[in-house]
């Protein structure tokens, strides 16, 4: 029996090398014994058609079949196997991160954005002082400042000073933080301070204009004193301003 070596035999060539080189039971052995089962099986074939009754010939063929079958079955179920574990691994994970958005969901802080009366005519009253923006578009920045703090907001807006207080006593509960411009009840309203005064809550007092620069009836605010903290001059900035200031007194940001 010749002692061939497969030489130029490599897993990763195309090429039919086992066609090259003399086929021979040692060859067809080494072959196998280097998992290229199809290059042994294909010198099998070549020395069985040359002695068809070697019976230890045929034995081996069937025998490289044999395993051929058998690891392309395990094969396949080790593919399915390794499928649906990860399937069911993701399943886990989603369904834990799904637990965890909806538990912070629960958790997010919630401001309460209060604005008193004529700010609803925002936009088109006297642009020059109150700027051009609209209500609802300085109330779709606060809810999207305030997501992005991983907060949320709702708002408010009445003409009426008792709809405003009773805004305010809903505060009392399920608000972290409270943010009002009072327009002009700031200036007069004992009843919105005497509201303001039960909340346990941080108050953030925000007003467009810098109150302290206009008429002196502006200059006095009622709830300044009542007021955690308070925003004036800066706009529409203002309330988002508040919203960032709220965020970090609750520790949220
Ligand atoms: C205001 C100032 C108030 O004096 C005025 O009555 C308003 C708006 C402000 O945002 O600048 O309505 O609160």
């Amino acid at each position: 029996m010749t002692d061939e070596k497969p030489k130029g035999v490599s897993m990763d060539t195309d090429r039919d090398d086992a066609a090259d080189l003399t086929p021979t039971v040692t060859l067809a052995r080494l072959y196998e014994e280097q998992g290229l089962l199809d290059k042994a099986a294909s010198i099998y074939k070549k020395l069985l058609a040359m002695e068809p009754e070697r019976a230890e010939l045929k034995e081996a063929l069937e025998a490289i079949e044999k395993r051929v079958a058998g690891s392309t079955l395990q094969h396949e179920k080790f593919d399915t196997k390794t499928t649906l574990d990860h399937l069911t691994g993701w399943q886990r994970v989603i369904r834990e991160r799904k637990k965890m958005l909806d538990q912070n969901h629960e958790k997010r802080q919630k401001i309460l954005v209060i604005h008193g009366p004529n700010l609803n005519m925002l936009g088109r009253r006297e642009p020059s002082v109150y700027g051009t923006s609209t209500l609802e578009e300085i109330d779709e920045e606060i809810k999207k400042t305030a997501e992005e703090c991983g907060m949320s907001a709702d708002t408010f807006q009445s003409n009426r000073e008792g709809d405003v207080i009773e805004k305010i006593h809903e505060a009392m509960d399920g608000y972290d933080v409270l943010i009002i411009n009072p327009a002009a009840y700031t200036h007069t309203s004992v009843a919105i301070r005497d509201a303001l005064l039960m909340l346990e809550i941080p108050i953030i007092e925000v007003h467009l204009s810098n109150i302290y620069r206009r008429e002196p009836f502006r200059q006095k605010s009622m709830i300044a004193d009542v007021a955690t903290a308070q925003v004036a001059g800066f706009g529409k900035e203002g309330y988002t301003i508040a919203v960032r200031a709220a965020a970090n007194m609750t520790h949220k940001a």
